[in-house]
């Protein structure tokens, strides 16, 4: 009985340290705490052929998850901390330029909602289900 108890505990460990989450709900976190984010605080500028620092939000082939020259990258999936996309919209971070380069910047709860989805692996699908397409963000018309 003890055996099992602690080889059930040993897993659910192992599972919560891998942040094992069932895709369902990686398609749903994407689609309801992500993407609304992205589309209306990031596309009007990170899309387009040119996008500014390289980055293009526009699909997960924009180069958010390309490491650069420097080693780093924009994204790092189950490592907000080293993701220059969470150091950018930090608030009293490092970094010296907060985004986006707009009026109002990121709720709490939009911090919490992208460093969340990353430290549980950035899902991000390819194909027509991952086009992200810019939105009317209302607090910075
Ligand atoms: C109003 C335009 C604008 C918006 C909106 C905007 N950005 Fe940027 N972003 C820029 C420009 C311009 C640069 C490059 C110049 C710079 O780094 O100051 C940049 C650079 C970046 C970089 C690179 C920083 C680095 O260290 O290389 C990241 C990451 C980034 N943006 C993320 C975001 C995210 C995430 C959002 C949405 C929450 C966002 N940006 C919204 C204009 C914007």
């Amino acid at each position: 009985m003890k055996n099992a108890f602690s080889t059930a505990a040993a897993l659910l460990l192992t599972l919560s340290a891998c942040h094992t989450r069932p895709e369902p709900e990686h398609r749903r976190y994407f689609h309801t705490e992500v993407k609304p984010v992205l589309e209306m605080q990031c596309l009007r500028c990170h899309a387009g052929p040119t996008p500014p620092a390289g980055l293009s939000l526009e699909h997960r082939d924009g180069g958010a998850y390309i490491r650069r020259a420097d080693g780093r990258a924009f994204i790092v999936p189950g490592r907000p901390a080293q993701s220059l996309l969470i150091q950018s919209i930090s608030r009293g971070g490092t970094h010296p330029r907060l985004m986006p380069l707009l009026e109002v910047s990121l709720t709490d709860d939009q911090i919490g909602a992208l460093t969340e989805w990353i430290e549980d692996g950035a899902w991000w699908p390819r194909g027509p289900e991952g086009l992200l397409r810019a939105q009317p963000n209302p607090e910075n018309p």
